[in-house]
């Protein structure tokens, strides 16, 4: 009964299925938040006429992306995870799980900079309300839209190092780290399987 979800006494060789494919699904929805953000929001002028849609788009993909997090870490807490894949330096080890807990917070505090940012300048309401007012010229005098520009560059960075890191271990350390992120079996480990 308890075995559906949790299972601790059992090693696996890959995180589970669901944890699996909300990665690659957050994976995509986050970089496609990033890329309408720095190349179609930023650039756009408030008068034009296709900004609310964009708007429209970016904030409610931004929510569904902060549920879908929750959910994944959720499913992490409550799934059986593989062993640990220690490199031989432990200052990147440390680096590694440093990293991915601040994805947790920083992707938290992108959707609540860019919450304060639509509801301080009321944006909200002309976005989700159709209330047919201009959008305000500029959102750069807002500290929290100023935030929301310095937190995506991080979390762009993050990324960048987050995909490094997975090449190194595919192509030049050779392990199975990120193979562990794949569909397929999901046997029992020998405690040696790298
Ligand atoms: C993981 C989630 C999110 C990511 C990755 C993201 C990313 C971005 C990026 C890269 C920019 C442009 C930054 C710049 O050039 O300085 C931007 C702008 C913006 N975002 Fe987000 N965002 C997210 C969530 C949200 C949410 C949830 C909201 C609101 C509910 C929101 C509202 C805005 C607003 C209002 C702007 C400014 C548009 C403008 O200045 O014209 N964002 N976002």
């Amino acid at each position: 009964m308890t075995q559906t979800l949790h299972t601790p006494e059992r090693s696996v060789t890959r995180y589970h299925p669901l944890l699996v494919a909300l990665h690659w699904l957050l994976a995509v929805l986050i970089i496609a938040a990033l890329a309408v953000g720095y190349f179609v929001l930023a650039p756009m002028p408030s008068t034009d006429a296709d900004k609310i849609g964009v708007l429209k788009l970016h904030m409610a993909g931004g929510m569904v992306i902060l549920v879908l997090m929750l959910v994944r870490f959720v499913v992490r807490l409550c799934t059986a995870k593989p062993q640990s894949l220690n490199t031989a330096k432990p200052a990147l080890d440390r680096l590694a799980a440093v990293v991915h807990y601040a994805f947790y917070l920083l992707v938290l505090a992108m959707v609540v900079t860019g919450l304060v940012t639509a509801v301080v300048s009321g944006i909200n309401l002309i976005v989700f309300g159709d209330t047919g007012a201009p959008l305000p010229a500029s959102l750069t005098g807002y500290p929290s839209r100023v935030a929301h520009g310095y937190l995506a560059a991080l979390l762009a960075a993050l990324i960048a190092l987050h995909v490094l890191a997975a090449l190194y271990h595919r192509f030049v350390a050779k392990n199975k780290r990120l193979a562990r992120m794949g569909f397929g079996r999901r046997q029992t480990s020998t405690p040696s399987s790298t």
